[in-house]
């Protein structure tokens, strides 16, 4: 259903599509995990209570460039991210994401993106944008209504199927889709793999569960320096990562 306020916002705003995404999951699962809601009302009540502005929230992570610098980078960023045709559907992440994926990958200079969660492509294309690097990026073959129902939901509606939609033709030479269960594709592509400087972007199934799954699948690849960016964060990441965030989006540098 097409509700054009609340999808527009969802799309600007990343208090709105972070509450979208957290407040739906948190009552989807809350209906199926007894103590669930608890748990991750805590962790919004946090998350919010640690929010820092993207200035400092890039500091914490690139502490050797000056605010001036991180600030120069956010706001090219946003610019980058607002070039972005818009659908009213389909959860790519909002301008604001897209505006410190771009600059984590600016300051941040990677071997290798890595990212989970293709959707749209909105975030593949932040990052693209950022630096040099080829994107590895994770969705699935086809729409499934999963756990936190609202991305796979949506990607049912999307005015054209298919995964990173967003990503223009001159960049694909950049990018590995992998597609199918990221269950099944991500410990197999990790497998093997030495060490990356890597920008990794969280952004598949937001359940803590999953999260959690992910950070521990990847942790083995991540060499020094690399970036960990984990759009609507869960308990899991705060866990793991301490309280670290901008807006719904937890960063954290090894
Ligand atoms: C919030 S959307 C990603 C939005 C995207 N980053 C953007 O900015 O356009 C989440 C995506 O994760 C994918 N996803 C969730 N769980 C997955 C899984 N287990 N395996 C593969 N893809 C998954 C969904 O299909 C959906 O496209």
């Amino acid at each position: 259903m097409n509700i054009p306020f609340y999808h527009s916002q969802i799309a600007r705003s990343p208090l709105a599509a972070g509450m979208d995404a957290a407040i739906y999951g948190l009552i989807r699962q809350s209906m199926k995990t007894p103590g669930f809601f608890m748990n991750q009302a805590k962790h919004i009540y946090h998350s919010a209570k640690s929010h820092r502005n993207p200035v400092n929230f890039l500091g914490h992570l690139f502490p050797e460039y000056s605010p001036e610098q991180r600030e120069y980078f956010f706001i090219e960023g946003l610019k980058v991210s607002r070039t972005l045709e818009r659908f009213d559907r389909g959860g790519a992440a909002s301008d604001f994401d897209g505006a410190l994926i771009y600059a984590a990958a600016q300051l941040g200079d990677p071997d290798v993106i890595i990212e989970t969660g293709t959707g749209m492509g909105g975030t593949t294309y932040a990052a693209l944008q950022g630096c040099e690097a080829r994107a590895y990026t994770f969705d699935r073959e086809e729409g499934v209504a999963d756990l936190d129902g609202v991305p796979y939901a949506r990607w049912r509606e999307l005015p054209m199927q298919g995964v990173g939609r967003l990503i223009p033709e001159e960049m694909e030479e950049r990018v590995v889709f992998v597609l199918g269960d990221i269950k099944r594709t991500l410990p197999c592509w990790v497998a093997d793999r030495k060490p990356m400087k890597s920008l990794v972007i969280l952004d598949s199934l937001h359940t803590p569960e999953h999260q959690a799954y992910e950070i521990k699948t990847l942790k083995p690849i991540l060499a020094p320096g690399s970036v960990v960016l984990c759009d609507d964060t869960t308990s899991a990441w705060s866990e793991w990562a301490g309280f670290l965030n901008c807006g719904l989006m937890g960063g954290i540098r090894t």
